[in-house]
């Protein structure tokens, strides 16, 4: 299979203002498509996943498992695991743009007896690994990285592990999932203690497949378990939706329906913020036929509002659309506590920060968060992603509220997790996209 990031536009120019209604499905949740293909691997026998994220990052994902010794068989958006006989892999292992790909892999390696080299992008090749390499070495895996065990390639030689208890330094779900997956075969009970709760995907998703795990607020418990292989269909992911939720929630004529949504209690925290800056939003409940929810979004006028540290797990990865919305909203946002947005695919308190500029709005950078001046206007601007899907699409959704021509340049980052993105703005935008570069057209 192509990666996406090859076929699509590296420039896109969007012409506001423009309204925005229709009905879309992104894609499968990408946490959530990294852990079943990751789970099924690991479990005996054969598990067909369906409708998987289809971006690169999880097409990464699926690769490494092949390097890994695990049968997998695509059609479309369904692909089929046989797992259970994880080996050395042959070859250095790439990742591609993601961190949860790396890290969560690097769980799997420690419990391996192998000598797997794990390395990514540019991007992921930045990105702090101490917080895997640590723990990880605790339970006994001789572990290290460049640069003093902090930047990937990461070498791992995994061996029989000592459980242990771990209490997290930093609120973040990787990390606790690569425990997890190495407390999997680690001699004992493998407790980890969060100070703020991250998103739960590994730890349902192992009970679902019958791992010996335990959930009590904020600590989780496993004991050495096998995995059993599991149908599973991947709902929409949140974090997709939240750019045509936000894009719907502003703007008179404005309004979205997005379908079979993800929105587990550590996801749904962005529509929380937007439904207290005013937002007509209405949420349906699962049918028997779909595993999401149904949200409905209609145009209003937002106001700001303050998000609180203890919130910031549970919408870290929509921050830059949640400024987006921040700036057309009347009145200050404040978000504070949010210094892990620093070490994501870009530094996003800095890389939103500078997009918001771009279109005139009046902005704050602190250590640990923004502060965003909204209700003036938005001037079409010039937009680079710095190669970050989440601020390319976050930047076109602002050029559909501002006057005048917006131009993104490194667009084709969208197909880190989205790459329908473009087809779907045209369906629900149509006159918005004035122009786009060729494929692979630096310009
Ligand atoms: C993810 C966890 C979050 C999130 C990332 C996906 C996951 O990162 O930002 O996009 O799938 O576990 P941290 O766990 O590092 O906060």
């Amino acid at each position: 299979m192509n990666l996406a990031e090859d076929t699509l536009p590296n420039t896109a120019v969007i012409e506001g203002p423009v309204s925005v209604s229709g009905t879309t499905t992104p894609p499968g949740d990408k946490s959530i498509s990294h852990r079943a293909l990751i789970l099924s691997a690991l479990a005996d026998g054969e598990s067909v996943i369906s409708d998987l994220a289809d971006g690169d990052d999880v097409e990464h994902t699926a690769r490494a498992l092949t390097a890994f010794g695990a049968e997998l068989t695509r059609d479309g958006n369904t692909i089929r695991v046989v797992g259970g006989a994880l080996h050395e892999p042959a070859g250095v292992v790439y990742t591609g743009n993601s961190g949860t790909g790396i890290r969560l892999l690097a769980g799997v390696a420690a419990g391996l007896p192998a000598l797997t080299v794990l390395h990514g992008d540019a991007s992921v090749n930045r990105r702090p690994m101490d917080r895997v390499v640590v723990p990880l070495r605790q339970m006994g895996a001789a572990i290290d990285a460049r640069a003093n065990g902090r930047f990937p390639p990461l070498t791992v030689r995994g061996t029989r592990l000592r459980a242990m208890s771990y209490d997290m330094p930093v609120p973040s779900a990787q990390v606790k999932s690569a425990i997890l997956l190495a407390g999997l075969t680690a001699d004992g009970e493998t407790v980890v203690r969060e100070q703020l709760l991250s998103r739960s995907h590994t730890e349902e998703m192992l009970l679902a497949r019958g791992a010996d795990i335990h959930t009590s607020g904020t600590t989780v418990r496993l004991r050495p378990s096998r995995l059993k292989a599991l149908d599973e269909r991947v709902p929409v992911d949140p974090s997709q939706a939240a750019f045509w939720i936000v894009a719907g929630a502003l703007g008179e004529a404005n309004n979205m329906t997005i379908e079979n949504v993800y929105l587990g209690p550590a996801r749904r925290g962005f529509l929380d913020v937007l439904l207290r800056m005013g937002a007509q939003v209405s949420v349906e409940e699962p049918t028997s036929t779909e595993s999401g929810c149904t949200i409905r979004v209609l145009g209003a006028e937002l106001h700001g509002v303050t998000i609180e540290p203890d919130e910031i797990p549970g919408l870290i990865d929509e921050i830059p659309i949640l400024a987006v919305a921040a700036a057309l909203a009347s009145g200050t946002t404040v978000i504070r506590g949010a210094t892990e947005l620093r070490f994501k695919e870009s530094d996003r308190i800095s890389s939103t920060a500078r997009m918001l500029a771009a279109f005139g709005v009046g902005v704050t950078e602190f250590d640990d968060g923004l502060s965003i001046t909204g209700g003036t206007e938005l001037i079409g601007a010039e937009v680079d992603s710095g190669g970050d899907h989440r601020i390319a699409m976050a930047a076109t959704i602002a050029g559909l509220f501002a006057r005048g021509r917006t131009t993104i340049r490194g667009m084709q980052a969208v197909g880190t997790s989205y790459p329908g993105f473009l087809d779907d703005l045209n369906r629900c935008a149509p006159q918005a996209l004035v122009a786009e570069s060729e494929h692979g057209d630096q310009s």
